[in-house]
């Protein structure tokens, strides 16, 4: 059972009066569909963080690499990191230095395409009627090798055009069913937008990598990123550990990220495919599928013990939903076990004081 207990240590302990610079670039970080992405608290988290001081910092679940990008704008060394490698080859995209132009150069490499004399590909025959229409299917099919023939670092920045793309396209922006007939259906629709469905990829692909290479600026820090489990990361090299890892909510729902963008997987990483299916599936999802002890509501609690314990001695700073599993007042009490100072700051309302009014509210807990 989670404690209700109010935390007791709620103000602030300001180690630097710093304050994020004016006209935050930040704010450049592209949209996306991706669920749990904090694009939308990065000005909280940039005035949070500028409290702290800190030269190198990890985002170990970093997702679309939205406070990876935070702390590079903030002037620090980031190692972004992700089990997924579709998240891997979009963070490698947003954190690059160089703008590789990739978005000019998509109406050329989609030129021909789906050719209609080709023989089926393996999209086209094993998706067919699970996410996207038969000629979609084709088109990437026949993309997908030319995109992986790039040259990194436009490899990278095409396949994240990519990838939003095919978000963009699909009902509830996942794959998690086998429902291209939704698209299909004259109904009311609270879950997409039909004329994105319909748009065509080139058209998605162009706009998602405009986004992102005017998001790309240089600076003279390293911006690395990784794609292992948040475990297995060196910690010696950083002052600052974030961990946003996945929500499991008080009622035990979950999210599985693999299950939820297999899709996604599959193109980052097209080689053994189909070997990596679980066929018995109608959506046909990637073998490890419920099999990640982050999103299961048994393990996450003594999985976050683990991970604190894991990056003793660096500033941690963790993302959670107040009504979660844990709950915020373990977590703090997790962190306060081992002889930390905790601040905890709740986002919804930019206070530095905890509410135990309202049903669910992203928090920010603060181990020093
Ligand atoms: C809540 S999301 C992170 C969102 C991210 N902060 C953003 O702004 O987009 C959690 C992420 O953890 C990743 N993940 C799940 N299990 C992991 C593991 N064992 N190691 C590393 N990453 C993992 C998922 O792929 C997902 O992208």
């Amino acid at each position: 059972m989670p404690s209700r207990r109010r935390p007791a240590s709620i103000a602030p302990p300001y180690v630097s009066e710093k304050r994020p610079s004016e006209g935050s670039y930040w704010s450049r970080f592209p949209q996306t569909r991706y669920l749990g992405s904090k694009r939308k608290l990065l000005p909280i988290l940039a005035e949070t963080l500028a409290r702290l001081e800190f030269d190198t910092a990890l985002d170990a679940f970093c997702g679309t690499a939205s406070v990876a990008y935070l702390f590079k704008c903030l002037g620090k060394n980031v190692v972004a990191n992700d089990a997924l490698v579709s998240n891997a080859i979009g963070a490698r995209a947003l954190l690059a230095h160089e703008r590789p132009a990739v978005s000019g150069r998509l109406p050329e490499l989609c030129r021909g395409l789906p050719d209609p004399t080709a023989e089926a590909g393996f999209i086209e025959t094993t998706f067919h009627d699970i996410f996207y229409e038969a000629q979609e299917n084709r088109f990437l099919d026949q993309l997908l090798p030319r995109l992986h023939a790039l040259p990194a670092p436009g490899r990278d920045m095409a396949l994240y055009g990519l990838f939003q793309a095919c978000l963009a396209k699909r009902p509830y922006n996942l794959f998690h069913r086998a429902n291209v007939k939704m698209r299909r259906a004259d109904v009311r629709r609270s879950f997409g937008n039909k004329k994105t469905w319909d748009t065509p990829f080139l058209d998605l692909m162009t706009r998602a990598c405009e986004e992102a290479e005017s998001a790309i600026f240089k600076t003279d820090k390293q911006c690395i990123v990784t794609c292992k489990d948040a475990l297995d990361i060196d910690p010696t090299p950083f002052d600052l550990v974030y961990l946003d890892p996945p929500y499991v909510s008080s009622k035990g729902a979950a999210v599985d990220y693999l299950d939820y963008y297999h899709f996604l997987e599959g193109l980052a990483r097209p080689e053994g495919w189909a070997e990596r299916i679980l066929t018995r599936y109608k959506h046909k999802p990637l073998r490890g599928r419920g099999q990640n002890p982050w999103s299961d509501p048994s393990q996450i609690t003594a999985q976050l013990e683990l991970a604190i314990d894991h990056f003793a001695g660096r500033i941690l700073v963790i993302s959670y939903r107040s009504d979660g599993i844990p709950s915020i007042f373990d977590i703090e009490a997790m962190l306060k076990r081992r002889g930390r100072r905790v601040w905890a700051v709740d986002t919804g309302r930019y206070t530095y004081a905890l509410s135990r009014n309202r049903s669910s509210c992203e928090i920010l807990l603060i181990g020093l």
